[in-house]
């Protein structure tokens, strides 16, 4: 693991943008892993301001979401897909047919699940994967658990992740309970992987992904096995560094 701590989420954010731009550069074609969440959505800003002011070029990019919610329609302004066209698809130059999120409305989630883990697999895998971290250390939506899960599965959210996602809704009782997510494997596949951490409420989770052992109760743990890892952390996330 690469760590690096910035002072501030402006930093963070850039450089996470510049991890990315430097992929498409050297890569056009890359095979990419994008976040939702709070944390990643200045990077967003940033590479759509490199794409405007430097024609970074996204047209031949493939991107797979981590995750989604399950029962919430594209349309729904709380669902991952509309997170992502509105922060950052609909203002770049991305070929809607190379753009996958898990569909969260599939009539089988487990089909669901089946099938984006076998596009990404066609895809040739995911060359850099985004992540950011839960306040349980989770990545994606792997939850804390007694062991990893590999693939895209569905997952039951715990309480203090929907508790941790209520911000985003009216209420908490609209918060989903069910999401779908790449897997550990799926992650841990990926050739390159950038890790991102904001604010002091992620800093026992980095705390613990990146200094103690490894183990499914912190699912971001895991990354400490991954041999190209850069780790981007503001100053209020790596206090306990
Ligand atoms: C959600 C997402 C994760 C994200 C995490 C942290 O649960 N499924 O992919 O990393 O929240 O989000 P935030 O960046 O808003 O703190």
């Amino acid at each position: 693991m690469r760590v690096f701590i910035v002072k501030d989420y402006e930093e963070l954010s850039v450089q996470a943008a510049q991890i990315v731009a430097g992929q498409i550069y050297v890569k056009p074609n890359s095979v990419l892993g994008l976040a939702t969440g709070s944390t990643p959505l200045f990077m967003y800003h940033h590479l759509i301001r490199i794409y405007k002011e430097y024609g970074l070029d996204f047209s031949e990019v493939t991107t797979f979401n981590l995750d989604e919610y399950v029962g919430l329609p594209e349309a729904d302004k709380k669902s991952y897909h509309y997170y992502m066209y509105d922060n950052f698809f609909r203002h770049v130059n991305l070929d809607q047919k190379k753009i996958h999120l898990p569909d969260g409305m599939a009539a089988s989630v487990d089909a669901e699940c089946l099938a984006y883990e076998k596009a990404i697999q066609e895809c040739g895998g995911i060359d850099l994967q985004v992540l950011g971290i839960g306040q349980n250390g989770h990545i994606g939506f792997n939850e804390p658990d007694e062991k990893f899960e590999a693939y895209t599965h569905e997952v039951k959210l715990k309480q203090d992740t929907i508790e941790a996602n209520a911000r985003f809704f009216a209420d908490i009782s609209e918060v989903p309970t069910r999401a779908i997510s790449m897997g550990i494997k799926t992650i841990m596949q990926a050739k390159k992987v950038v890790l991102l951490a904001n604010g002091s409420n992620k800093a026992e989770a980095v705390y613990r992904a990146v200094c103690e052992g490894i183990t499914p109760e912190i699912p971001a743990s895991i990354l400490q096995l991954h041999q190209d890892v850069i780790v981007i952390i503001e100053e209020g996330a790596a206090q306990y560094l």
